[in-house]
Order: structure tokens, then C-alpha cells, then sequence
């Protein structure tokens, strides 16, 4: 059986008075049906422009530079826009955008803006839409009556609940994440996570969950897809990867870099900054930050080495 979604060698560029920003950079994966999957890195490594990339939402100064993107075995970027988004768009594949919450129309009734693809679609007349929009309001832990509330009215935890209700509106099967809970407070942020479960569960959805926070990320996925530069570092189970240990050197940076609570030693920073992705760093893009950086680092790309069980990490330390 075909996998939900399957990335090939995906380049996207944002065009820029400095010249190309390579946001994401050559990145393969998978994604099995009933999956999920967490991409984590830090602030500009590309997770959102991958997220956008999938559902053929990106800005107008990005170019998607090659690869191919299969939904249930379908190439979907060479459909033009309008058959991706007759098609797919919402029905298939949706996402609730980093910041959705905040970025709800302050003068239409929530309830409205969660029908709106409905109704915009021409799948259901206003009644029907009102009724289904009612349904998932429901759905996502809210009154149905909160349909007449204005975005004003509500906590940014059930602005959020609104924001994962408009995504899940047209019945989707995959379902990106981009941040959910990053402007919420840990009590609201666990509620959340427990809705997203919840809904994976009923409705069998194949997620990619992008965040910051690798505890959330093992909290909630099967896999974790760990990005830097644009490029995939490592990919692999939770279990491979948090559990047991990371093999590559930036994902081991960053699980040093979580607080813990009942541990003795202090959280590290990782030095340095990311790279620019208008000139990206040759050789391994880690390596001015890599503490095992040696000479072949700088002048050569390591590839995705296979080191186990499905598990890949992008670092010469793991042979040639
Ligand atoms: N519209 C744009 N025009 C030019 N460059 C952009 C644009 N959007 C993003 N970028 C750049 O592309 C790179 C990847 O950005 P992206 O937003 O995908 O990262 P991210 O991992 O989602 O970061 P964050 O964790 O801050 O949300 C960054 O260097 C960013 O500055
Ligand atoms: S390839 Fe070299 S610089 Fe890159 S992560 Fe591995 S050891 Fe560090
Ligand atoms: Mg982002």
C-alpha cells in the first residue's frame, strides 16, 4: 500500500535581495498512513517552509527548485494550483498555520470562519456547512453556541481549538501542525496536546507536527525528523532517537539543551547561530557549531547514513 505522503529531493527557495534562501534542501521521507511525525530544529531551519511547501501554500517569492511530493501515490506539485486545491487542498491534506490563533478574522463569528471552506467549496449548503462547522466545534472540546462568538471572546487555548476545528472541517486524512501550542501556557499547552491525540486516534489521521520542543515531540510522535539548515540532520523512531541515544551531534546539542528537572547538570547551549541559507556553510552545514568537526566536515556533504533499522543521520562520523 502507498505510503500517505512521500517527499523526493525537495528544494525550496525564497527569492531575496541577498539571493536565494535555501529554506529546505533537498529533504526525503515518508509518511506512513496513521504516522506521526514530529519535525523539530531550531528558529529557521525550515520546518514551516516545509509544512507550506506540502500543501502549496508558500509565499509568493518562494520557488519550489525540485522534488516531488506524492499524496496516496499521486505527484501533487506538477497539478496546477487550482486542481491541488479542488483536489487536496483541505479535503485531503490541511494545516493549522504557525500562529493560526492569532491571525483569525476578528469581525466574523468563529463558527463562520470554520465553515468557510465549506461553503467555499460548494460541498455543502449554508445549513449543512453550519451544522458540520457545529459538529467539529464540538468536536475539538468547545460548545456548539461558541459557533456565534467572535475570536475576541475566546482564550487563546480555544482559539487554537478553532483554529484545529477549521483544519479538520473538510474531513482531511493528513494534517500538519506548524507550533500549535507555542503560545500557550504549559496547563493549556497539555490540554491541547491531549486534543490532538485524541483526534488522531478518532479519525485516523496522518500528522506532522512541527515544533521546537523536542519533549513535545516525543510526547506525541512515532517518529522524529530532526532539521537544520534546510536539510534533514537525523530521522528515526522516538525510541531510537530520544530513548535510547541520538547519533547525530546537533539533535545530541539539542536534547542537551532541554532543561531537566530532576537532573544535576546544567543546560548547555548550542554556540553559535544557525547558518544563513543565502550562503549556506559548504561541507556539513553544523560544522562551524559541531564540537566533532574535522576536516573533511568543511569541504564535503555528508549524506543520510543509514544506521539501522530505518534510522538515518547525515554526519561523517558514521563512516563513509
Ligand atoms: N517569505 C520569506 N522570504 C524570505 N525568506 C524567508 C521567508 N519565509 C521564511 N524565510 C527564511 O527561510 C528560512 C526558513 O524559514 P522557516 O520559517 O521555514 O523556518 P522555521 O523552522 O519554521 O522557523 P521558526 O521555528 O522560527 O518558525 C529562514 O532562513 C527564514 O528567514
Ligand atoms: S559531519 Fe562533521 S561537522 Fe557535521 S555533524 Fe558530523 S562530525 Fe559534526
Ligand atoms: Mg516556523
Amino acid at each position: 500500500m502507498s505510503m500517505a505522503l512521500s517527499v523526493e529531493g525537495l528544494k525550496v527557495y525564497y527569492n531575496t535581495e541577498k539571493g536565494a534562501v535555501r529554506a529546505v534542501d533537498d529533504v526525503s521521507f515518508d509518511l506512513a498512513r496513521g504516522e506521526s511525525l514530529a519535525v523539530v530544529g531550531e528558529s529557521g531551519s525550515g520546518k514551516s517552509t516545509l509544512g507550506l511547501s506540502l500543501i502549496r501554500a508558500l509565499p509568493k517569492n518562494a520557488t519550489v527548485v525540485s522534488g516531488r511530493v506524492f499524496i496516496d501515490g499521486e505527484e501533487t506539485l506538477s497539478l496546477s494550483l487550482q486542481d491541488f486545491r479542488r483536489r487536496y487542498s483541505w479535503k485531503v491534506i490541511s494545516m493549522v498555520f504557525q500562529g493560526a490563533m492569532n491571525s483569525l478574522n476578528p469581525v466574523l463569528k468563529v463558527g463562520d470562519q470554520v465553515a468557510e471552506p465549506l461553503i467555499y467549496s460548494g460541498s455543502a449548503d449554508k445549513d449543512e456547512a453550519r451544522r458540520r462547522a457545529m459538529d467539529i466545534i464540538e468536536m475539538v472540546g468547545l460548545p456548539r453556541e461558541f459557533y456565534h462568538r467572535y475570536p475576541h471572546e475566546l482564550s487563546g487555548g480555544m482559539r487554537q481549538r478553532v483554529a484545529i476545528a477549521m483544519s479538520l472541517v473538510m474531513n482531511p486524512k493528513i494534517l500538519i501542525l506548524d507550533e500549535p501550542t507555542s503560545a500557550l501556557d504549559v496547563t493549556i499547552q497539555a490540554q491541547i496536546m491531549n486534543l490532538v491525540k485524541d483526534l488522531m486516534e478518532r479519525l485516523g489521521l496522518s500528522v506532522i507536527f512541527i515544533t521546537h520542543d523536542l519533549a513535545l515531540a516525543s510526547d506525541i510522535a512515532d517518529r522524529i525528523m530532526v532539521m537544520y539548515g534546510g536539510q534533514i540532520m537525523e530521522l528515526g523512531s522516538i525510541e531510537r532517537v530520544i530513548g535510547e541515544a541520538p547519533k547525530h551531534p546537533y539533535t545530541e546539542k539539542l536534547l542537551a539543551s532541554i532543561p531537566r528537572l530532576r537532573s544535576e547538570g546544567i543546560p548547555e547551549f548550542i554556540p553559535g547561530r544557525p547558518p544563513d541559507l543565502s550562503s549556506p556553510p559548504p561541507g556539513c552545514r553544523f560544522h562551524p557549531r559541531c564540537p566533532y568537526a574535522f576536516d573533511k566536515c568543511k569541504s564535503e556533504e555528508p549524506p543520510l547514513f543509514n544506521v539501522g533499522g530505518g534510522h538515518l543521520s547525515k554526519c561523517w562520523l558514521h563512516g563513509e
